[in-house]
């Protein structure tokens, strides 16, 4: 259940970082940038003897050294089985180590060459019930489609009631940047009600710190106002939209925004359409704010982000086209 970033990520950060030249707020070309404290209902992990252990009952713990990791312990009666652990030195500690995943990890892995993240020894391709000694695990590939990860798994365990689904929710936080690296925004949304049809008490996501029932609906419920944020921005731009008097908004109207613009850069399709989604996405940002600076942290490190992901998303998955639609 290795983490895969690669290509999404850099795509995400190529974007991203064209898209920071030209917003002011996310832009941190500075080591001293100040951003928002974090609230104390996220603090820092108390590491003793350098892990931090958190039990939830019949042999399950949350085990973290304070990386940012988070993984699932569950000690059995033969042996213990650990739950998306960090990239580590497998080669010298694998002689009596199993690792399971999906078929897709296993295929990203054999690819990825890492000698400290080795292909696993036993793949499947739907679900795959886990049993060791007194302990089972419910393990479950949705075929959502490309969330995240191919192989994104999830895995329940029914007797003390805990999901981790890895680097999908962030108890405590907004999404990692621009929506949890997913592929797909509508996908993204639509995951929460797969998570919450588990009758958990405990959600794991792989990082922060373990959450409940409230974090995965508040994480919902983030993602839906910037959907909604992003398509108000955007229609403030439609000439037959409700919003037809927002056509002249001099930060996100196009008619206001690209005849300047162009005069600067003669026939410069792909800057006037950057200005475009940047000032779009910086609207859906300051629409979204009020509503969650103080709900969850991050919130002004990545919602530009979220909102940058969700602009362009709006078009493609939600027939959400704005000035680009026909008029
Ligand atoms: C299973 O065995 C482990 C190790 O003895 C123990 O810690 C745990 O509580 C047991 N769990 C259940 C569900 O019986
Ligand atoms: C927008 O501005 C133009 C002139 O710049 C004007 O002709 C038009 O009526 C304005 N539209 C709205 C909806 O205010
Ligand atoms: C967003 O808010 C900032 C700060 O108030 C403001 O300077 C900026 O013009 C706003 N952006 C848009 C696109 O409305």
């Amino acid at each position: 259940m290795a983490r895969n970033f690669k290509k999404a990520l850099l795509y995400e950060a190529l974007q991203l970082s064209l898209a920071a030249l030209g917003a002011a707020h996310c832009l941190v070309d500075s080591i001293t940038h100040r951003y928002q404290p974090v609230p104390s209902s996220v603090p820092p992990p108390q590491l003793k003897d350098g892990y931090a252990v958190q039990y939830f009952g019949d042999g399950a713990y949350l085990i973290t050294d304070g990386s940012g990791y988070i993984s699932l312990f569950v000690a059995t009666t033969v042996g213990g089985i650990l739950v998306d652990a960090p990239p580590y030195n497998w080669p010298q500690a694998s002689h009596n180590v199993k690792t399971i995943a999906h078929e897709f990890t296993k295929e990203e892995l054999i690819i990825a060459k890492d000698p400290n993240r080795p292909p696993p020894d036993v793949t499947f391709t739907g679900d795959y019930t886990l049993r060791l000694g007194n302990q089972t695990l419910e393990l479950s590939w949705k075929g959502l489609g490309p969330i995240h990860d191919p192989g994104n798994i999830f895995i329940w365990a029914p007797r003390q009631k805990i999901l981790m689904l890895v680097d999908m929710v962030f108890p405590g936080w907004v999404p990692f940047w621009g929506m949890a690296l997913t592929q797909s925004t509508r996908d993204y949304l639509s995951i929460h009600d797969q998570i919450l049809a588990y009758p958990f008490d405990h959600y794991i996501g792989g990082h922060g710190k373990s959450g409940d029932r409230t974090d995965v609906t508040n994480n919902r419920d983030y993602i839906a106002d910037v959907l909604a944020n992003c398509r108000t921005a955007i229609l403030a731009n439609c000439r037959t939209a409700i919003l037809a008097s927002a056509t002249n908004n001099t930060e996100v109207g196009v008619s206001q925004i690209v005849p300047p613009f162009l005069t600067v850069n003669p026939n410069n399709a792909w800057g006037e359409f950057m200005l475009y989604y940047t000032r779009v996405a910086e609207l859906c940002y300051n629409l979204t704010t009020p509503q969650w600076e103080n709900k969850l942290a991050g919130q002004d490190v990545f919602s530009f982000s979220h909102a940058f992901k969700a602009v362009g998303d709006m078009s493609l998955e939600y027939g959400v086209l704005g000035p680009f639609g026909v008029i």
